[in-house]
């Protein structure tokens, strides 16, 4: 977890990588549906594009059926998601039903500056539509206001792991390892 920019990206592919796990990024699976004009990316679209969230039924449906796929079935890393309670609870039953279990949400710390600096640094290498000031500033009001209160929940259960997402790359992902050697593993 984290806000935009935050690096979570970044970060879930070397961590899956190492734990030989898919990272599984909704924002991702979305963008490859808009670009095909599958009618999943016709749906996500306009969300998407105006910073806001595609709606919940929609999500639970896709992570639902992407979880279910062979490669997922020793593990899977989530890369955002779950971004609102009621994808919580929907995680809850799907680990549940698969008998997984939740061993760590990683939680990425980065400044307010940093978090728009690379954000619209990525807009003019990459171009992604939603890396406009105007939408950049709509996802971050989003994420304070849907996202970030679902930290505590997971607080509570204990399995948080607060990560300093500033500095290089490496030095975040080697923090992560670090944070994540003491974790119990289901
Ligand atoms: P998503 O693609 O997940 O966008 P986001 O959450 O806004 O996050 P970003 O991808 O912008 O940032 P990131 O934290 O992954 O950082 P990254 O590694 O890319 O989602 C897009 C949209 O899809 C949402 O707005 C929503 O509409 C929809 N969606 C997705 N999930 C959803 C859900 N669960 N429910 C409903 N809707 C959902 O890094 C950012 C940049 O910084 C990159 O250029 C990177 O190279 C650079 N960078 C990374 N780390 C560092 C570092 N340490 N130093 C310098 N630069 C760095």
């Amino acid at each position: 977890m984290g806000p935009p920019g935050a690096g979570k990206g970044t970060q879930a592919r070397v961590v899956a990588d190492h734990f030989g796990i898919p990272a599984i990024s909704t924002g991702d699976i979305f963008r490859a549906n808009v670009s095909q004009g599958t009618p999943l990316g016709q749906k996500a679209q306009e969300f998407m594009d105006a910073g806001e969230y595609v709606p919940d039924e929609v999500t639970n449906l896709m992570v639902r059926n992407r979880i279910d796929e062979p490669d997922a079935s020793p593990g899977f890393l989530l890369d955002g998601y779950p971004r609102t309670l009621a994808q919580v609870e929907e995680l809850d039953g799907m680990v549940a039903f698969t008998g997984h279990r939740l061993d760590a949400v990683v939680v990425l710390i980065v400044d307010q500056n940093e978090l728009v600096a690379r954000l619209l640094q990525r807009a003019q290498s990459e171009g992604r539509a939603d890396d406009t000031e105007e939408v950049i500033r709509r996802r971050q009001e989003v994420y304070g206001e849907q996202t970030e209160p679902l930290i505590g929940v997971y607080r509570q259960r204990g399995i948080v792991q607060e990560i300093d997402g500033m500095g290089e790359v490496d030095d975040v992902t080697k923090r992560i390892f670090d944070a994540l050697d003491v974790v119990p593993q289901s």
